[in-house]
């Protein structure tokens, strides 16, 4: 008798674990279904959020930038980079990979390389910077 209760009570568990399971999915799917309206709006906030924090990132490089660019390359270029022996480089019109190859490179006898000057983070700053330049 104990053994049959104690088997009775075990599949009882199982039951409960079953039907529990089946709770289980059915409450995450309702939660979907109900959290989903109110999750969009939301969404959309993190969505601003993340490209207001973008924007930042961007000005915060193109600061970064600036401050390489007045120690390195104002001399050349000119303080507002309309230049003076080197070219006027706003709106360059260039792609980032093609200023940022240009800025490790140099041009011989015209323009130092910088590569070893700055990291490519760095340069990346600069890049940010001079396609700033409008
Ligand atoms: C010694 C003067 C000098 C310095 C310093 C200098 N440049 Fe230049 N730069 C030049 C000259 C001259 C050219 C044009 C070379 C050519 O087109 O043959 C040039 C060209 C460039 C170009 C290519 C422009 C284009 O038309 O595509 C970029 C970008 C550039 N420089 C960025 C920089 C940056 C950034 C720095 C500082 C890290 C810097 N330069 C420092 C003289 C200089």
């Amino acid at each position: 008798m104990a053994r049959e209760l104690k088997g009775l009570g075990a599949g009882l568990i199982a039951g409960l674990g079953v039907v529990g399971a089946a709770f289980g999915v059915s409450a995450i799917a309702t939660h979907g279904q109900s959290a989903e309206p109110q999750d969009k709006p939301q969404t959309k906030n993190q969505s601003v959020a993340a490209s207001n924090a973008s924007l930042t990132n961007v000005s915060q490089l193109v600061a970064t930038g600036h401050g390489f660019y007045t120690t390195s390359c104002a001399s050349c270029h000119g303080k507002d980079g309309k230049g003076v022996i080197g070219p006027n480089l706003h709106n360059l019109g260039d792609p980032d990979a093609k200023i940022a190859l240009n800025i490790k490179n140099g041009f011989k006898g015209q323009m130092p390389p910088y590569r070893d000057k700055y990291t490519d983070p760095q340069i990346a700053a600069l890049v940010a910077y001079i396609q700033s330049l409008t």
